[in-house]
């Protein structure tokens, strides 16, 4: 359990002007993602990496008991194993950019890192869950002048170097969480005439998109495994998912600490609409 050490994870970073704010808030919306560029550093970086390593080496949270950390590259509740992983949730400046898009009652869904080594990977096209706001045949998409509602956000960032496609980048295609479907093609799927776009860059970037936008991690083609932290974001009409969901507890230390936007964050919320 690596709560024992103190956190590597910058906290005095600040905020975006709420002008830029408006801007990236716009730009996500129409696009669906929003790439930020270097935000950790190599410190917060390597503590993430360490901790990931803690839990893949751990033989026992491989398999499919209650309890276990692992479900094929995903490493689940990264918050619990490592206070990093937990910081990391109110970092800014996308805390921030999430809240604006999502509300100041957002929390975290889930928290999932990816370890993915040669040949293996989420390589398939698609969007998270299902298809949350579906078109019938004969309409084509939704219209430019709306809003996708955006419910979820995967906030992702590279551990290792990812600055070519070899080493199995995300991909998005832009625009296409207007589509009202899943993708167009298995392979090179486009949305309106634009194709994908590979989110790459060194250690340390940081991007997110919507759940709604297709979306992939290219093939892993390179000898080097790929390490992939961040944190999946919710409007607060979204439940939780923590396995193993009925009875789930946050364990006490993780809370230890915490102030109160990372609470909320954690999942600590007033009374309202239904509870
Ligand atoms: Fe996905």
């Amino acid at each position: 359990m690596s709560y024992t050490r103190s956190s590597s994870i910058d906290k005095t970073f600040a905020p975006y002007s709420p002008e830029r704010l408006a801007e990236i808030v716009e730009q996500f919306h129409r696009d669906g993602y929003y790439f930020l560029g270097p935000v950790l550093n190599e410190q917060e970086c390597f503590a993430l990496k360490a901790a990931m390593d803690e839990v893949y080496d751990r033989e026992e949270f491989h398999g499919d008991e209650e309890g276990d950390y692992i479900r094929g590259i995903s490493l689940l509740r990264m918050f619990e194993r490592d206070i990093n992983f937990r910081d990391l949730t109110a970092r800014e400046p996308f805390v921030s950019v999430v809240e604006a898009i999502l509300g100041n009652d957002c929390h975290i869904m889930s928290q999932n890192a990816l370890r993915n080594g040669p040949g293996e990977g989420v390589t398939g096209w698609h969007v998270d869950d299902r298809v949350l706001f579906p078109l019938p045949d004969g309409v084509e998409r939704h219209n430019p002048e709306i809003r996708v509602p955006c419910f979820v956000i995967n906030l992702l960032i590279p551990l290792t170097d990812v600055e070519e496609l070899e080493f199995g980048p995300t991909q998005v295609v832009p625009g296409s969480h207007y589509s009202g479907r899943g993708p167009n093609r298995p392979e090179n799927p486009s949305f309106e005439g634009r194709g994908p776009v590979s989110l790459t860059g060194k250690a340390g970037v940081a991007y997110m998109f919507h759940n709604q936008v297709w979306h992939r991690g290219h093939p892993n083609t390179s000898d080097r495994v790929r390490y992939l932290g961040g944190v999946t974001y919710s409007q607060r009409v979204v439940s939780q998912r923590f396995y193993p969901f009925l009875n789930y507890r946050m364990p006490e230390y993780v809370l230890e600490g915490a102030d109160e936007r990372l609470l909320r964050l954690l999942g600590k919320h007033k009374k309202g609409a239904y509870g």
